[in-house]
């Protein structure tokens, strides 16, 4: 199977080239990455001399370049990660969410018609649902939960979904969709909230916390994202949406708190802040779907998955430094006023 995954060198992408070259050597992957601010080859050290991967720096939303991209390397399967991921910056500027997540995966699905892609996987968010109250414990988002979005982030998140499906009624296009919770693990971009937790209490520096930190997010441990979308693209049915979860919720403060007593630092480092603008109050996914369709479980709970998480930075510390190091210091800065 020839496999292009696009936003490879992104934090969900690179765990899935990784998992993929463990589990399946058998197959060849093209990595088209953009290398934007969050992409990082760092991320894919060691995989260089592979005959089976190859890296191609290129805009998903560059028509004639994916179109050139497709007719030379005659393409299987497509798995489409590459996207403006981060909620905050798409309150800031949202044109390039438009941009890359709607119009760039509009791009692919027309190369893919044009190429006869025999499955098409598009990387989505359980944020294209909105979101669930804090006092209904009871409820959860399911496959058929209406789309209802917040932020510019999770409206681009739910066009692309919505103009991968038309591909597929309209004109046949086999596609899939996976909706998953929040993500956790090695090479997360420290921006998102448990590596910018962990990153800088390891330095005594203050947690921002938005509003009460009450907010609730669902966590799975991105190797569990990356085994369930394996198995979507190798067995899920044509045209279908799966939930991708393991009921790991806790709020934001309950995490933060996790960091802190794995690191032996003190809960005087948080500060509540601002609030995110429209955040969304609570995220809960049911997969059953998955799990019954397709025998998916997630391998890791949040106590295990934190643990190795922790460890992992620890171990790492050189590929986030040389980010904090970077221009990332300047939107730190920016953003909180810290
Ligand atoms: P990320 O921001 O870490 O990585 C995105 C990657 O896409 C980067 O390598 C970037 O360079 C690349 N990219 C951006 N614009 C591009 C373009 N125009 N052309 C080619 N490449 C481009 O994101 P992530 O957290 O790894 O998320 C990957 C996907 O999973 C996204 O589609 C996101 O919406 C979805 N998702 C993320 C989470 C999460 O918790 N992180 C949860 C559910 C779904
Ligand atoms: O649910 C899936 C989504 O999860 C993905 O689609 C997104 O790409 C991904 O970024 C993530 O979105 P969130 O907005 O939930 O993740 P983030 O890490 O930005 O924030 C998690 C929670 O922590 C949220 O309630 C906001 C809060 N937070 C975040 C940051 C960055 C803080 O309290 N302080 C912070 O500094």
């Amino acid at each position: 199977m020839k496999i292009l995954v696009t936003g490879g060198a992104g934090f969900i992408g690179s765990n899935f080239i990784h998992y993929m070259m463990k589990n399946h050597p058998e197959d060849s992957i093209v990595n088209l990455d953009l290398l934007t601010y969050a992409g990082n080859l760092e991320s894919l050290k060691g995989l260089e001399d592979r005959r089976n991967y190859r890296f191609v720096q290129g805009d998903i939303a560059d028509r004639p370049f994916v179109m050139k991209l497709f007719e030379q390397e005659k393409f299987d399967w497509v798995v489409n990660f590459a996207a403006e991921s981060h909620v905050d910056r798409s309150i800031v500027d949202p044109g390039v969410f438009v941009r890359t997540n709607i119009m760039g995966t509009q791009v692919l699905l027309d190369a893919s018609r044009e190429f006869g892609i025999k499955r098409c996987h598009q990387v989505s968010t359980d944020e294209v649902y909105g979101d669930l109250p804090l006092d209904r414990r009871d409820l959860f988002f399911t496959e058929q939960t209406p789309l209802h979005t917040s932020s510019p982030y999770s409206a681009s998140k739910a066009g692309a979904d919505l103009l991968v499906l038309a591909y597929h009624r309209t004109f046949g296009l086999p596609v899939t969709i996976s909706r998953c919770s929040n993500n956790y693990g090695a090479y997360q971009f420290p921006e998102k909230m448990i590596p910018l937790m962990l990153t800088r209490a390891l330095k005594d520096e203050p947690l921002p916390v938005y509003g009460t930190g009450e907010n609730v997010r669902d966590w799975l441990h991105v190797e569990d994202h990356c085994a369930a979308i394996d198995r979507i693209m190798r067995d899920g049915r044509a045209g279908e949406v799966y939930n991708i979860g393991g009921h790991n919720e806790k709020t934001n403060l309950e995490v933060v708190r996790t960091i802190l007593k794995a690191l032996g630092k003190p809960e005087s480092l948080i500060r509540f802040v601002e609030d995110r603008k429209g955040h969304d109050l609570r995220y809960a996914i049911d997969p059953a779907k998955l799990e019954t369709e397709l025998s998916w479980k997630p391998r890791y709970t949040f106590e295990t998955g934190i643990r190795q998480t922790i460890d992992w930075y620890l171990g790492h510390q050189e590929w986030w430094q040389h980010i904090l190091d970077g221009e990332y210091s300047e939107y730190f800065r920016k953003m909180y006023k810290m």
